[in-house]
């Protein structure tokens, strides 16, 4: 019998994000707070904890994973665990998420361990405002690693910009130009409320998909596209161009409803869903010596069992979710 997760709405689950780190290079305003504590290394996930985890989640019936952060790159002896999660026997596709920082030296061996697709976080082209959204970050970096990537030859390469009002909406077409030059994808994300950030007012910096949308629509004229990833993102295709343009909206579109994922947090958590705290602690379970892989493969399966149907988040309250996105698995 074919190996399924289903969960109690009948949502097949085949997608699982594993973040590596909750560490990173950079402090982005929205994802960060600027000074960061940082898990005891005791807590999180050796690298053969992870693989064990990725192959559990695979005999569950996972057959994408994409490996997060934090900034995955940084792990140390990132590229074992990229090489021995890619050989699983009936994982489909591994991915990766990467602010590209690193990207310049492992864009190479990334696609020879035989990743096809990648997303690189990039929220501005303006070297000042890219430092002031990340807080540490070099553009600089980040444009050599999304050149590095280009030429590695992946399949499908994918921007991903997080737009707040008064920040960087004024650079949607000059990201979107950008990514129509480099023939790659790119998508807009509403900010979601994860973690207390004290640093811009999230409600006011809410800046919606449709009306980024209307107005990448009035410059170039879209037309709602067939490529679909796994994710939440809408997407459209341009004129004259192979560029797909997707829409992540958390707030303003629901997408819930065909969610397709679980989390699996550097802890070893596993959240049945962003916005609430329903999990389950893989990482007790991978530490007892008395639990093996088909227990494990149980867990997942039984997890099912609370994954709650959708998120509900309001910008105008405190966050519920108190976690940050980079312990949360980007
Ligand atoms: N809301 C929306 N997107 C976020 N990211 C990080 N924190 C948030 C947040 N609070 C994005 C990053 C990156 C991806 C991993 O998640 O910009 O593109
Ligand atoms: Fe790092 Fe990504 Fe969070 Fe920015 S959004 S601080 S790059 S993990």
């Amino acid at each position: 019998m074919p190996k399924k997760l289903i969960d109690t709405f009948g949502r097949e689950i085949n997608y699982a994000r594993l973040s590596v780190t909750d560490r990173c290079d950079f402090r982005c305003v929205y994802c960060m707070a600027e000074e960061m504590t940082f898990l005891p290394k005791a807590d999180i996930l050796s690298l053969e904890e992870l693989l064990t985890t990725a192959k559990a989640l695979v005999d569950s019936g996972i057959k994408k994973i994409r490996l997060t952060g934090g900034e995955p790159l940084i792990r140390n002896n990132i590229m074992w665990l990229v090489e021995a999660i890619s050989e699983l026997d009936g994982l489909e596709e591994l991915t990766l998420t990467t602010n590209g920082s690193h990207l310049s030296q492992y864009a190479e061996q990334l696609r020879c361990h035989g990743i096809k697709r990648i997303n690189i976080s990039i929220d501005s082209l303006q070297a000042d405002k890219f430092k002031s959204i990340t807080r540490t970050g070099n553009l600089q970096k980040v444009l050599e690693g999304i050149d590095a990537a280009i030429d590695a030859g992946f399949e499908s390469i994918k921007l991903n910009s997080v737009i707040l009002k008064n920040r960087n909406d004024d650079e949607v077409l000059s990201l979107l130009d950008f990514a129509r030059q480099k023939n790659i994808d790119i998508a807009f994300i509403e900010e979601m409320p994860l973690g207390n950030i004290i640093e811009h007012n999230r409600l006011l910096s809410f800046c919606s998909s449709d009306e980024l949308r209307k107005m990448i629509d009035q410059e170039y004229g879209l037309k709602p596209s067939q490529k679909k990833t796994n994710g939440p993102a809408n997407y459209f295709s341009l004129a004259n161009s192979k560029t797909h343009v997707g829409f992540i909206s958390p707030h303003s579109h629901n997408f819930c409803g065909d969610c397709n994922r679980i989390r699996v947090t550097v802890e070893g958590r596993l959240l049945l869903c962003l916005g609430n705290e329903n999990a389950i602690d893989l990482r007790e379970l991978l530490r007892d010596p008395k639990i093996n892989n088909a227990a494990l493969i149980t867990a997942i399966k039984d997890s099912m069992l609370i994954k709650p149907e959708r998120h509900y988040f309001d910008l105008s309250e405190e966050p519920e979710i108190v976690r940050f996105m980079n312990a949360t698995g980007g």
